[in-house]
């Protein structure tokens, strides 16, 4: 139950729902202000011109608003939007199949676009730079090459980092977007629109307290409130306040800054095996039997963005507030035994 809670990833049935609570129009996107600010610029510049908006790359954590985003590139230039993901273009036909489809101004979202196989990824340069497409048919000397002329698309791609995009991908996008971890404050604010869509009675302190342990992330925010909720119909009287949400997150083992059961396996490793000694992450993942991608893309920015952990040329170590939130004081020098609080 603990990690469902807090995976950032949505699974199946999570995505059907997610649609209810999706923003779909700028203004109602909260947070980002920055990227907001851009993005709006960008939306109606393009208006104006009559033009489709510039190819424009998201990049995040998962669960931090990039599909919502290319939703709303798409709802505020009145454009249709077809989605796709890296993993699904096997071939270069399969992008031909989609991009001949499209009409001038729509909205082309890949999804994990650092997944793209490289054949496919190379065909999308010229479609992206010159909106042409270019298609070998036959083999050897009788083998030709057809132009297809494409309409005006725009790009959105998503991924979770940007290091992972190849350059030439990278520099076609007009517009790099970097999301980040969401404030208390703003994931209060989701939250309070979450629950007057749902229906909730959510207390302001209600709101924050949930916030406090959602790390960062809005996905995990709009979920725990619905556990809140269910807890709350059945154990009192519906509402949600500060003290229902701590007994219910209590229940649910949410601890107070929402770290799960991997998040303390690798504090845990980096402070008790390791002993605040620096750690690849080859090492480190061994460690927690996690897959070194996840523990990179998933774990670590939120660990970092917590203080707990440092990345530092030699590998990863913990912080003396990573010792602190499993209860040690940091060794006095890596390799010592830390002392229980
Ligand atoms: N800025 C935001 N404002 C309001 N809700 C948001 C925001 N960002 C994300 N959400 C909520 O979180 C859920 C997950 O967002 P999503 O766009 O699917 O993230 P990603 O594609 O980055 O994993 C959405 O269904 C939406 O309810
Ligand atoms: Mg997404």
């Amino acid at each position: 139950m603990r990690e469902e809670l807090l995976s950032p990833e949505a699974d199946a049935a999570e995505v059907a729902e997610e649609t209810t609570l999706r923003p779909r129009h700028l203004e109602e996107f909260v947070g980002q202000p920055r990227l907001r600010e851009h993005l709006q610029i960008m939306l109606t510049a393009a208006k104006q011109r009559g033009q489709a908006v510039d190819h424009v790359l998201l990049a995040g954590p998962p669960g931090l608003g990039k599909t919502s985003l290319a939703g709303i590139i798409a709802n505020e230039m009145g454009a249709r939007i077809t989605p796709t993901s890296g993993p699904a273009l096997e071939r270069a036909g399969d992008l031909a199949a989609i991009l001949t489809n499209l009409d001038d101004g729509d909205v082309l979202f890949i999804d994990e676009v650092h997944r793209l196989p490289r054949v496919v990824e190379e065909s999308l340069y010229p479609a992206m730079e010159d909106f042409r497409f270019d298609i070998v048919i036959g083999k050897g000397p009788s083998a030709r090459t057809i132009r297809l002329d494409l309409p005006r698309f725009t790009l959105v791609g998503a991924t979770t980092r940007t290091g992972l995009i190849t350059g030439p991908l990278r520099d076609r996008f007009g517009f790099v977007a970097r999301l980040d971890y969401y404030a208390s404050d703003e994931l209060a604010a989701i939250l309070r629109r979450a629950a007057s869509i749902l229906g909730v009675e959510l207390e302001p302190d209600g709101a924050d307290e949930i916030a406090g342990r959602a790390r960062g992330t809005p996905r995990i925010a709009n979920r725990l409130l619905k556990r809140v909720r269910d807890y709350t119909e059945v154990r009192a009287d519906g509402r949600v306040t500060a003290d229902i949400a701590r007994a219910a997150l209590a229940l649910f083992e949410v601890d107070e800054l929402g770290l799960d059961k991997v998040d303390r396996a690798i504090l845990d490793a980096l402070c008790r095996t390791f002993v605040g000694r620096a750690v690849g992450l080859g090492t480190l993942a061994v460690a927690v039997s996690e897959a070194p991608e996840t523990v990179e893309d998933v774990y670590e920015p939120f660990l970092l963005q917590c203080g707990l952990i440092e990345r530092t040329p030699r590998g990863r170590i913990a912080t003396p507030a990573g010792f602190a939130h499993i209860g040690l004081h940091a060794p006095r020098s890596p390799g010592e035994a830390p002392e229980l609080f």
